[in-house]
């Protein structure tokens, strides 16, 4: 069965096709929320903004191994001498991927410090004034007051607020505007072809970013969200036993009202080997966003794509298949456990349902960010039955890069 016959990728056909907030419930799940009640309303994602070394490069990498599409450009033939900015959509998910034109672009120092990642977790919110009021009076750090900007096709009101680390988000309210992406950008195709028989597009969500944050800043962090952003804690939560056995690190999930935007935060837990928090924290310099996870309808496929473009996986041993308890556990799911098994695709149920997710290797020069394929059937959590397998995983490769 090819992505275009499943039914969730039936629905839309082209590429760029935000999924309805129908489809939403069921990849990311959505939930009714009245923002009327919300200090902070937020409406979903807007754009992941990276910084890179090579942005030319970056987006034919994401064009032609994750199957995004080429919608907007902004660089030295549009007036911006100081970098290249392409845009990239996938479903309802934006990129956008910046790399220095100038050798004296505040980008370079970034990337120096930083290599490549994400430097904005842009949020889509129907009203930036009053988010921003809201942020300052909470202790928020404004980085950017709201503003206008406009060109033909309409103004976009912006602002942005800092997170942890470097990173930043900046709140956008586009209503009022119908061009390509921001003012300053043009409508840019894609010179790159899809294969013949590829799937129409691979993901069609983001689902969640996950932040890494230094040890004891995790829940000043979770606080951040509740006390600025009104964001409430989810109930996912790794414990001290899984914790410092396996995975030696903690972790709690905060979503906004509509559950749209959900951000699990991370951080070291003392153990006898080096986290992999750790790992990143090092290697990053400092705290940024570990990994994106991607909503799919159609898991299988997507693995099997971007397998053939040589994107690779954490390994999941064949004992996580053969494992009694989790037959048991996960019951009944869509596919015989050996598709799950060759591809190497985790499952895990939980009372509202089950989830399958698969995790690539960092796809950086650096061990710092990485990918997420989710498909979700009912269950609104995030893998916890597969930390330990996917830690143990994590683990076999950082001893193979010396960072154990
Ligand atoms: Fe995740």
């Amino acid at each position: 069965m090819t992505i275009e016959q499943m039914p969730n990728a039936r629905s839309s056909t082209a590429p760029s096709t935000a999924p309805t907030d129908t489809e939403l419930r069921k990849l990311v799940g959505l939930v009714d929320h009245d923002t009327s009640v919300d200090n902070f309303p937020v409406s979903g994602w807007d754009a992941l903004v990276w910084v890179v070394g090579n942005a030319t490069q970056t987006a034919h990498f994401l064009e032609s191994a994750f199957g995004m599409r080429l919608e907007a450009y902004s660089g030295p033939e549009t007036g911006n001498r100081d970098h290249k900015a392409y845009v990239l959509r996938s479903g309802g998910a934006r990129f956008v991927v910046k790399g220095a034109v100038d050798p004296d672009s505040p980008l370079v120092a970034h990337h120096d410090r930083h290599g490549d990642g994400v430097v904005d977790i842009a949020l889509e919110v129907p009203d930036v004034d009053r988010c921003i009021e809201w942020a300052r009076t909470h202790g928020a750090t404004v980085l950017v007051e709201p503003h206008d900007e406009t060109d033909e096709f309409g103004t976009v009101r912006s602002a942005a607020i800092a997170t942890y680390g470097e990173t930043r988000h900046t709140l956008v309210d586009r209503s009022a505007y119908n061009g390509p992406y921001l003012p300053g950008y043009v409508t840019r195709k894609a010179g790159y072809q899809p294969r013949e028989g590829a799937p129409n597009r691979l993901f069609q969500a983001i689902d969640h970013v996950v932040g890494n944050v230094e040890l004891g800043q995790m829940d000043e962090w979770v606080e951040f969200y509740r006390r600025v952003m009104g964001f409430t804690n989810m109930a996912e939560f790794v414990g001290d036993d899984i914790a410092t056995e396996y995975s030696a690190l903690m972790s709690k999930v905060v979503a906004n009202g509509n559950h749209r935007v959900k951000f699990p935060l991370n951080e070291p837990a003392v153990s006898k080997k080096k986290s992999q928090i750790d790992e990143y924290l090092e290697f990053y310099r400092g705290p940024g966003v570990q990994h994106i996870a991607l909503a799919t309808g159609d898991i299988l496929g997507c693995v099997d794509a971007l397998r053939r473009e040589g994107i690779e996986f954490l390994d999941a041993p064949d004992s996580y298949y053969q494992d009694p308890e989790l037959r048991a556990r996960i019951g009944q799911v869509r596919v015989p456990v050996e598709e799950l098994q060759s591809r190497g695709i985790l499952v895990d149920r939980d009372e509202d349902g089950y989830l399958l997710q698969i995790f690539t290797k960092p796809i950086t020069d650096r061990p710092t960010v990485f990918f997420e394929l989710i498909e979700r059937h009912g269950s609104l959590g995030f893998g916890k039955g597969n930390f330990k397998a996917l830690f143990e995983a994590i683990e076999r490769e950082q001893e193979a890069r010396g960072n154990l």
